[in-house]
Order: structure tokens, then C-alpha cells, then sequence
């Protein structure tokens, strides 16, 4: 018998604190031989398990450790004498030397992306409390900061079930204003930089007050899973609760003495409940990113059955009705699952062959009600009713506009 995956996954667990804590030490060739056992141990678990849902977290975590053994053995080789070939050129002796110089530390531009993203307000369908809170918030400071003699919130916390448009609204609202948009995923944060979460907090808060001071331009600092960063993970991250007091500080820094600073923290999370107070806070706007309501479903339909060929009974107010319960990009699915269905049947069918040059190809038929009802029998929403529950008790007591 092969272990189950929870002993496997402790046995990884267990090498990686290891690992950390002789990294931190500077023990760095302990380090780097207890990363290298999480990393067998996890490729082992997702070898025995390929399909389970922890996979794509077990990939970043071994890229993690792989990359921390590769600096490592960079930084080992910086402190050791290069080894030089007598023979070689002095040219090449020069680049050997070169090669042995420990790398300068690249991996926080690694995890952010600046270019300005192309979402437009009118493309987030719904959502007209948080579009205005946001507006209110960011994009009128932002324009004419004469008119808020008491300043304004920093903060803004986005809640609410997947696939709603929580990162969608992040990125209208920076594609709204003429400066930049930094995204880091906490998660991969917490997980990638290892024992090292705490600095790289303090590094991003303050490379992105580096681009407000310098530019004088508003820059929108986009957390994503922002839950992470407390780490209530049973996690091998050591420094989980120095990155939390250390994003906390920060925060302060953002509210309190850079307020005249056009900078601002946009958190985004799934799991509001697992936020405790000092972190909340520091969110003094918490927008409640919910499920599309009829009307916004209705538009949703609209949009994503636009550049489909259908029959015209395919309705999108009736179809609204039908899918209660779907989130946005349910729905977006449904309309893709819908039309991959009539371009199976079209390849299926006996007639079909590959257009000859000049020919008119063959297109699949119309899309009619009943293939959106077929699907809808295949597709259950992916927010439970439950769910949904949890996320209005909380907002009872935490919303925040
Ligand atoms: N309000 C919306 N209007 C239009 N499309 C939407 C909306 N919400 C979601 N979508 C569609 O669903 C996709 C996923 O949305 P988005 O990434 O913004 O969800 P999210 O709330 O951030 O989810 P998660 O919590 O899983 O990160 C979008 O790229 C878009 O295609
Ligand atoms: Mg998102």
C-alpha cells in the first residue's frame, strides 16, 4: 500500500519547515537538500493522485522550492571562489566570474503585472453598488483631490462568491485612471517567497509608493485571495504571522502618513469570514461582489450569445429566469458549453467535410431554448445556495459602503 496523501503531504510539510529553518539560519546546504525531499514528495503525491484539486498548488509550491535551491546555489556560489580553467581565455575566465556572482533578487517583478488592463466600466454587467463605491472612492479623489479636505478611504475590501467579477472591477477601475495597476496573488506570494513573505510585503508597499512619489500618478495595489495573507493554512510558512502585522503596518503607512499619496489597496477575497478584525479595519470600504441579479443575468445572456448564430425564440430574459443561482461567469460557460455542443454535432455529422478552397464552409445549425435547457441539467451553478447564505450573514454584520 502507498501512503495516503495526507501522510504524504505532512512528510512535505515537514521537510519544507525544515528546510526553511536551516534557510534561515543559513544552513543553506540542509536547506537546500530539504527542499529537494518537499519536491520529490509532492511529485510523488501528484503522481499517485493526478487528479486531485491541490495539484496546480503543489506545482507552485515545487516551483517555489525549486527556485529558492537555485538561488541558493547561486548565492553558495557567490561566496565560493569560482572555479576557473587555467586554460580558458581571460574573456571567458571574466564571464565564469560573472556567472558565480550571486543574481539580484528579480522574483518580485515576477509576480506583478503593470500594464494597464482593458476593462471598461460598461463590460462589468451589474454590480452598480460596487462600481459607484469604487468610483466614489478612487476614481473622484483620484481627479480632484481639492474637493476631500478629509481625505479619503484607502482601502477596499471586495468580497463575494467566485467568478462574480471581483478582478474584473479592480481592473475597470484602474483602466479608469491615468496610473498603474500592480496585481500580486497572495497566495502565490505566501507560497513563493517562503519564509520570506514578511520582507516581500514591505518590498511591494514599497515599490508601489515608489511609482505614486515618483510619477505623482494614483497606483492601484491589487491583492488577490487576500485571505492568504493571514494563513490560517496549516502551512509550513513560518513567517505567516509576521507578513500579516507586517501588511498591517503598511496599511497604516497607506491611511495614515502617505494619505496625501494617490495609493490605494484593493484586497480581493472569497472567504471574508476567515478576516479578523484588525485586518478589517484597515478596509474601511468592504464591497459585496454578489451573485447577477435577474436583470444583470438577462444582460449577461446578451453579451455572451451576441456572436452566436440563434434561433430567434432563444430569449435572454427567459433564460435569465432559468439559470437563478448562476454566477457571471457561469453563464458565460453555459453560453460556450451551448455552442461547442452545436459544433459537435456539426463535425459529427456524416456529411461534414473540411471546406475546398472557395467553397462555402458548413455551419453549425441555430441554437435554440432547448440546448440551453440540456446544458443546464449538465451544469449546476458553482455558488451553492449555502454559500450564498454564508455570504449575507457576513455582510449583515461587516458590509461596509
Ligand atoms: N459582472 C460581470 N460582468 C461581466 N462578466 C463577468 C462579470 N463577472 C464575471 N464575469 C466573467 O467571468 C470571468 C471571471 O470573473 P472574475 O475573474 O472577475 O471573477 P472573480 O470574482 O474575481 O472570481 P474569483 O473569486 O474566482 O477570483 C470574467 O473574466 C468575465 O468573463
Ligand atoms: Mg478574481
Amino acid at each position: 500500500m502507498s501512503m495516503a496523501p495526507q501522510e504524504l503531504e505532512n512528510s512535505a510539510s515537514k521537510y519544507a519547515s525544515d528546510a526553511i529553518k536551516a534557510d534561515s539560519q543559513g544552513a543553506y546546504g540542509m536547506a537546500i537538500s530539504g527542499y529537494q525531499n518537499a519536491t520529490a514528495t509532492l511529485m510523488k503525491l501528484m503522481r499517485l493522485y493526478p487528479d486531485s484539486k491541490l495539484n496546480q498548488i503543489y506545482t507552485e509550491r515545487i516551483r517555489a522550492y525549486q527556485n529558492r535551491v537555485k538561488e541558493l546555489q547561486n548565492t553558495r556560489a557567490g561566496n565560493i571562489e569560482p572555479v576557473l580553467d587555467p586554460n580558458a581565455s581571460p574573456e571567458e575566465q571574466k564571464k565564469a566570474i560573472a556567472r558565480a556572482q550571486p543574481k539580484s533578487d528579480d522574483s518580485m517583478e515576477d509576480l506583478i503585472l503593470k500594464e494597464k488592463p482593458d476593462v471598461k466600466w460598461s463590460e462589468v454587467i451589474g454590480l452598480d453598488d460596487a462600481k459607484k463605491a469604487l468610483k466614489e472612492s478612487i476614481v473622484f479623489p483620484s481627479k480632484r483631490p481639492d474637493l476631500f479636505p478629509l481625505g479619503w478611504p484607502k482601502g477596499m475590501l471586495l468580497y463575494g462568491p467566485p467568478g462574480t467579477g471581483k478582478t474584473m472591477l479592480a481592473a475597470a477601475t484602474a483602466h479608469e485612471l491615468d496610473g498603474y495597476f500592480i496585481v500580486v496573488d497572495a497566495a502565490s506570494m505566501m507560497s513563493k517567497w517562503l519564509g520570506e513573505a514578511e520582507k516581500n510585503v514591505s518590498k511591494l508597499f514599497a515599490m508601489a509608493r515608489g511609482y505614486c512619489e515618483k510619477e505623482g500618478k494614483p497606483v492601484i495595489l491589487f491583492i488577490d485571495e487576500v485571505d492568504s495573507l493571514l494563513g490560517e493554512r496549516n502551512s509550513e510558512v513560518g513567517g505567516e504571522i509576521r507578513a500579516k502585522n507586517q501588511f498591517l503596518s503598511e496599511m497604516d503607512g497607506v491611511n495614515g502618513k502617505g494619505k496625501e499619496l494617490m495609493m490605494y489597496v484593493i484586497g480581493a477575497t472569497n472567504k471574508p469570514w476567515s478576516l479578523d478584525h484588525p485586518f478589517l479595519r484597515r478596509f474601511q470600504k468592504r464591497i459585496y461582489v454578489s451573485l447577477p441579479s435577474t436583470e444583470a443575468r438577462e444582460k449577461l445572456f446578451d453579451l455572451y450569445t451576441s456572436p452566436l448564430k440563434k434561433n430567434s425564440r432563444v430569449n435572454s430574459l427567459s433564460l435569465a429566469k432559468q439559470f437563478d443561482g448562476y454566477s457571471a461567469s457561469d453563464i458565460r460557460d453555459v453560453c460556450q458549453s451551448v455552442q461547442m455542443e452545436v459544433v459537435n454535432e456539426l463535425f459529427r455529422s456524416p456529411d461534414y467535410r473540411e471546406p475546398i478552397a472557395g467553397e462555402v464552409a458548413s455551419m453549425p445549425r441555430e441554437l435554440t431554448m432547448m440546448d440551453f435547457k440540456n446544458i443546464k441539467i449538465k451544469r449546476k451553478p458553482s455558488v451553492s445556495i449555502e454559500m450564498v447564505r454564508a455570504y449575507h450573514k457576513w455582510s449583515d454584520q461587516f458590509r461596509a459602503l
